[in-house]
């Protein structure tokens, strides 16, 4: 098959289009004809080698595709030429890829392979930092940062459909698309203290921040949180420079940058940092499986949209992290075959 590899850490650059060898499933398994990969962050961390667990290169990055079932070994419910969507560990940027079969999961006929594909990582992240860990309840406020990508986008569907007030942040050119999808406080970060911004509108604070930037943003998504306010910390985008080349300096300053937290001031501010990293769920596979069926019930009945902001195909998968890179993505960006 053809896949498109990192040969060694670094720059977009360093993706080649390669003849790869076919993936064999085992009993368990599901062999998928790749037709649209989601692109995620988190691989733009591992092509530049600043990602914990990633393969030495050369290696496959990618998390999740929509495809046809090729083969499924073992007695499982899906068939061969089964639309799914399936989650892989690695090696997603290919014609063929290989995930548990219980982590592949029917599609509805209406739904594209290419918004298929934008819907397990980004809305599963969302779901379970904002329902399953955070407990939110209609009415509540959560801060969004990135509103405009990925997870941001997902995490903005999801509040609406369950009457929360949503605040988000993305630069100047994504105001529109901010509104657009319906953030009820959109905040240009390039122009507007996001901290300031918060205490304007809500002075005792909020419910919930989601920061996935790291670095110094910890600090001042903290000062968003009123009393039983929880920040979900799920990823380390202020490691990434815009050069998308491997900073090690870049890195550690972004690491030294965090706040170190006290459990004794968490108590005495009836506050929550709450973790949330679906690559190591091991052991409660199922809690994402179920949140997973929610996710696409909430599709069929037409409570979210999964947006796929623009598609390259598999052998342009430098440009497509080029352009994340460049932050030019709303949301989801994904490889098609
Ligand atoms: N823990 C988990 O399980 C988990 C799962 C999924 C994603 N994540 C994390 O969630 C974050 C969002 O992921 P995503 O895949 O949805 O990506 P995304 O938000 O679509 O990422 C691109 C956007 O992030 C913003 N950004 C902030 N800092 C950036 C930087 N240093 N370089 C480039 N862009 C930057 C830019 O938008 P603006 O400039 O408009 O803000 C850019 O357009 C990432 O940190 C990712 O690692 C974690």
């Amino acid at each position: 098959m053809r896949a498109a590899v990192v040969r060694k850490y670094g720059p977009p650059e360093n993706f080649e289009l390669r003849d790869w060898p076919d993936p064999v499933p085992k009993s368990g398994e599901c062999l998928i004809r790749v037709r649209a990969v989601g692109i995620n962050f988190a691989d733009l961390l591992q092509r530049m080698g600043i990602y914990p667990g990633t393969p030495k290169p050369p290696f496959i990055p990618g998390f999740e595709v929509a495809g046809t079932v090729e083969q499924v070994p073992g007695s499982t419910a899906l068939r061969p030429g089964d639309r799914v969507v399936g989650m892989t560990r690695f090696n997603a940027y290919a014609e063929f890829a290989v995930c548990a079969a219980n982590a592949a999961f029917a599609i509805p006929d209406a739904l594209r392979f290419e918004q298929a594909a934008a819907i397990p990582v980004n809305y599963l992240t969302a779901f379970h930092s904002m329902f399953e860990m955070g407990n939110l309840r209609p009415g509540d406020r959560v801060f969004i940062h990135s509103a405009a990508g990925g997870v941001g986008v997902a995490a903005v569907q999801l509040a609406r459909a369950r009457g929360l007030v949503t605040f988000g942040t993305a630069g100047s050119a994504k105001q529109d698309f901010l509104r657009k999808i319906g953030v009820d406080h959109p905040i240009d970060y390039t122009r507007e203290d996001f901290v300031e911004v918060v205490r304007r509108v809500a002075p005792a604070g909020i419910e919930m921040v989601l920061d996935p930037i790291g670095g110094k943003s910890f600090a001042k998504s903290l000062r968003c949180l009123g009393t039983m306010g929880r920040l979900v910390v799920f990823g380390f985008s202020a490691a990434a420079g815009p050069s998308g080349k491997r900073s090690l300096p870049r890195a550690a300053k972004a690491f030294a940058q965090m706040p170190r937290i006290s459990p004794l001031k968490l108590m005495e501010n009836n506050h929550a940092v709450i973790g949330v990293h679906l690559g190591r769920m091991r052991g409660r596979e199922e809690v994402l499986r179920r949140e997973m069926e929610e996710v696409l019930a909430l599709y069929s009945a037409g409570q979210i949209h999964p947006v796929v902001g623009k598609t390259f195909p598999l052998d342009q998968a430098a440009a497509a992290h080029r352009y994340i890179h460049d932050r030019q993505n709303t949301g989801k960006v994904v490889l098609t075959i």
